[in-house]
């Protein structure tokens, strides 16, 4: 099933898609405004953001899996957005960060860096989905050539990074984490055998 971008059903879902992506975000000022969170509100806005920026990594990494079971080429036009709103999210979840731990004070960050290895993982999962992000737009696509698919290809290490860093901030219970790390894996293992057998990469 082909779309083109002024199809109304996809721009219909895109809008669908959207809202609904701003989901975590009216969370947060709902339970701000009814003053619904507990004791830290910023941990809590730190955890809604680092889960919803892991589950928009894997939502973009379903993208083309689904569009090649179900045939519906009009999906890749989300897999932009989904992106984006994992940057938005993980960006959010720094900025809290380092507001409430380091007043953005940043060799206090630095110092945060060195001494806790989760810390470490998540800044490298955020620097590489910089260049994601800023060339997740049609100018950057041509003026990226060839490196695009190369730099957008980095969503895998970026999320493998993501699952880390989850890992190592659970390690006491790391049930959840270990859902996510499931899901990771199978998208790989699809990832893989694609390759092998039509001899191309798919992001
Ligand atoms: C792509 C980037 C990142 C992703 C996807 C991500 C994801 C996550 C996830 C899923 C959690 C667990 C949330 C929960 O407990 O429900 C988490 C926790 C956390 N992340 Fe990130 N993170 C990222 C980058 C960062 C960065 C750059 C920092 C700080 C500089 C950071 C600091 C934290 C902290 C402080 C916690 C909570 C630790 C705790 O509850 O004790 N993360 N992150």
């Amino acid at each position: 099933m082909s779309s083109s971008s002024n199809d109304p059903q996809l721009q219909l879902i895109k809008t669908i898609v959207f809202l609904a992506s701003l989901s975590p975000l009216y969370e947060i000022v709902w339970y701000t405004v009814t003053g619904r969170f507990g004791d830290y509100p910023a941990w809590e806005i730190i955890g809604l953001t680092g889960e919803a920026s892991l589950v928009f990594l894997l939502l973009t990494l379903l993208v083309t899996p689904l569009r090649k079971i179900f045939g519906w080429n009009g999906l890749i036009k989300l897999r932009r957005m989904l992106g984006l709103f994992a940057f938005f999210y993980a960006t959010l979840h720094f900025l809290v960060y380092i507001w409430r731990e380091d007043n953005f004070i940043v060799h206090e960050f630095f110092l945060d860096m060195v001494k806790l290895p989760y810390i470490t993982v998540g800044v490298l999962a955020w620097l590489m989905l910089i260049p994601v992000a800023v060339t997740a737009n049609d100018p950057m696509m041509k003026k990226a050539g060839k490196n695009w698919k190369r730099i957008h290809s980095m969503i895998y290490a970026i999320t493998f990074l993501s699952v880390l860093h989850y890992l190592l901030v659970r390690t006491w219970n790391p049930t959840d984490v270990l859902y996510y790390a499931a899901i990771l894996l199978a998208l790989l293992v699809y990832r893989f055998y694609h390759a092998r057998t039509v001899k191309d990469w798919v992001f």
